[in-house]
């Protein structure tokens, strides 16, 4: 599937599924699920390499656990799930040339369809407007933007009218420089309505409620294996007291053998 593509799921009512995977298990599990894009997103800071945020990734660590996922991909090329990669802290914020080039490498070096940038400050959006122009499809990233926590905290964001209105604003304004859809984090139901209204491409909800076009979900929250579980994330089982339990039955009965 083409980013563009997924236009049509928004116009014909399809709700739209995304999972994050940062490895070839995971993206063979994200991809067996049935989901219809799989996010490497730069949550795998936390999930994956033991980080307390996700500001210290880094491009090249990004680059290569895209193509880990990619690699556990079974379906051939055309029946797999939209795979996006998430620019790092500081690869889009430091300028358009730079940003360009460091899209360029994600593009380039991995089967990524598409790369996700968080917020809508001026210098974000001439970069985003630039990767489009230069052929390089773009997912928005609104709400709680976890790459801002310094300035903004991990908190629910939109609460206030001035931040409602924000928000909103950025998202009509996504849309027009040219994203093909936009993750909506941690805001209220409500608003996600009023922007799932009026956006011709489709919103993408983690926190955000029910109204939204599709679900996103950090994979590793879904299965209960996250030290720090966010609250709008309900895990779908205790992966991590489940494993663990059976990991230490097995090494307790390994013993004995
Ligand atoms: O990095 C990530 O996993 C994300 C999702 C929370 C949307 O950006």
């Amino acid at each position: 599937m083409l980013p563009s593509e997924l236009v049509k799921y928004k116009k014909n009512s399809h709700k739209i599924i995304a999972l994050t995977a940062w490895d070839s298990i995971s993206g063979a599990l994200a991809e067996s699920s049935g989901a219809d894009i799989v996010l490497v997103g730069d949550s795998l800071a936390m999930v994956c390499l033991g980080y307390k945020s996700t500001l210290p990734v880094t491009l090249d660590n990004m680059i290569y656990h895209t193509n880990a996922v990619s690699r556990g991909f079974r379906e051939g090329i055309e029946d797999q799930p939209l795979l996006v990669c998430d620019m790092p802290f500081l690869t889009y914020q430091c300028g358009d040339d730079k940003a360009v080039e460091y899209a360029g490498k994600i593009i380039k070096s991995t089967y990524a369809k598409a790369v996700k940038v968080e917020g809508a400050e001026p210098e974000v959006k001439n970069v985003i407007s630039r990767l489009i122009r230069m052929g390089i499809p773009v997912m928005g990233h609104l709400g709680l933007t976890p790459q801002s926590y310094l300035n903004l905290g991990l908190k629910k964001q939109g609460e206030n009218l001035e931040s409602h209105e924000k928000i909103k604003k950025d998202a009509l304004s996504l849309e027009k420089l040219g994203c093909f859809s936009l993750v909506l984090e941690h805001i209220p139901e409500l608003l996600a309505k009023e922007i799932q209204v009026e956006l011709e491409i489709p919103t993408i909800g983690i926190g955000a409620g029910n109204f939204c076009d599709g679900q996103i979900r950090v994979t590793a929250d879904l299965l209960g294996l996250s030290d720090k579980q966010p609250p709008f994330c309900r895990p779908i089982f205790d992966g991590k007291k489940y494993l663990g339990d059976k990991l230490k039955d097995w090494v307790a009965s390994a013993r004995l053998n």
